[in-house]
């Protein structure tokens, strides 16, 4: 297993720096900005209530459920203590919102105290998602609703022509950086046995041409960890990152992934 997400504690402090910018730039930039607000504007919560935020990392995206979704309490969990430090710096002056270590399957909350349950780019990464969906279940109020964002990871390209060999950093992406890029696919069925009624499955299409911070950080990390387990050489990370940056630099660059954000309640209101 190498998707480094499923080892997050075990990750040194310059490999949590590097992949907590890349969160940031992620959520700063204009096509994840208008995916947020557009999947987030369809949450809808009683006064008061109360969101728990599964796998938060540096709190990159919880600025932005508070900004669209605007609970009144918010709990963030992960597994990482550093993210979790660096979450709490962040919103240090925010008295509703807090930052505790936890697992999606084990998130240390109370019975049935959350109105929502919300996870960005999470399950892909999860090595036991039943067990962070009955978790979700436990800790939701009956009625209860939950988000759950990621991308269909298996439909990433930058490939501009058939055999395009850019695609191929593509697939040490896929074997290194995600644990399961085929999560969205199988979550409705997943969700509904896990005692939810699954209420919409929304896609949302991620292009990016011009300015591919993103995907260009997801590409050196992803041929970075390649390198790292001894399947290419630096040369050849070198080289993908060459010819990415002379796309953008000649206006040809090209990547896309398909996002999908999953709307579910807890049975028995
Ligand atoms: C791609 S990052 C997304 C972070 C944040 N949601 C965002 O959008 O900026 C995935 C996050 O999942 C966390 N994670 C990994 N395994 C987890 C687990 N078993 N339970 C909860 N979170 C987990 C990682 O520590 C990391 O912060």
């Amino acid at each position: 297993m190498t998707d480094l997400y499923t080892r997050i504690r075990d990750q040194p402090r310059d490999a949590l720096d590097t992949i907590a910018k890349s969160l940031n730039v992620r959520a700063s930039e204009p096509a994840m900005q208008t995916i947020c607000a557009r999947y987030m504007a369809q949450i809808a919560l009683p006064a008061g209530a109360r969101v728990l935020e599964i796998g938060c990392g540096n709190g990159a995206t919880t600025k932005l459920i508070m900004q669209h979704v605007r609970p009144a309490q918010l709990v963030g969990i992960d597994p990482s203590c550093v993210f979790i430090d660096m979450a709490g710096e962040t919103f240090a002056d925010e008295p509703g919102v807090s930052f505790a270590i936890g697992d999606a399957a084990a998130t240390g909350q109370a019975d049935a105290f959350f109105d929502l349950v919300i996870a960005h780019t999470v399950y892909s990464h999860l090595v036991d998602p039943e067990g962070a969906l009955a978790e979700a279940r436990r800790v939701l109020r009956p009625g209860g609703q939950l988000v759950i964002f990621d991308g269909d990871f298996a439909t990433i390209t930058v490939a501009l022509f058939d055999g395009d060999p850019l695609q191929s950093a593509v697939g040490a992406v896929m074997r290194h950086m995600m644990h399961a890029p085929y999560i969205m696919r199988r979550l409705p069925a997943l969700v509904t046995a896990a005692g939810f009624s699954v209420q919409s499955v929304e896609p949302h299409g991620y292009v990016q041409t011009t300015s591919p911070d993103f995907l260009l950080t997801l590409l050196s990390r992803g041929t970075s960890a390649a390198a790292h387990a001894g399947e290419i050489g630096q040369e050849l990370v070198d080289g993908f990152a060459q010819e990415a940056r002379r796309r953008v630099a000649n206006g040809t660059f090209y990547g896309a992934i398909l996002f999908l954000s999953l709307a579910a309640r807890k049975d028995g209101r």
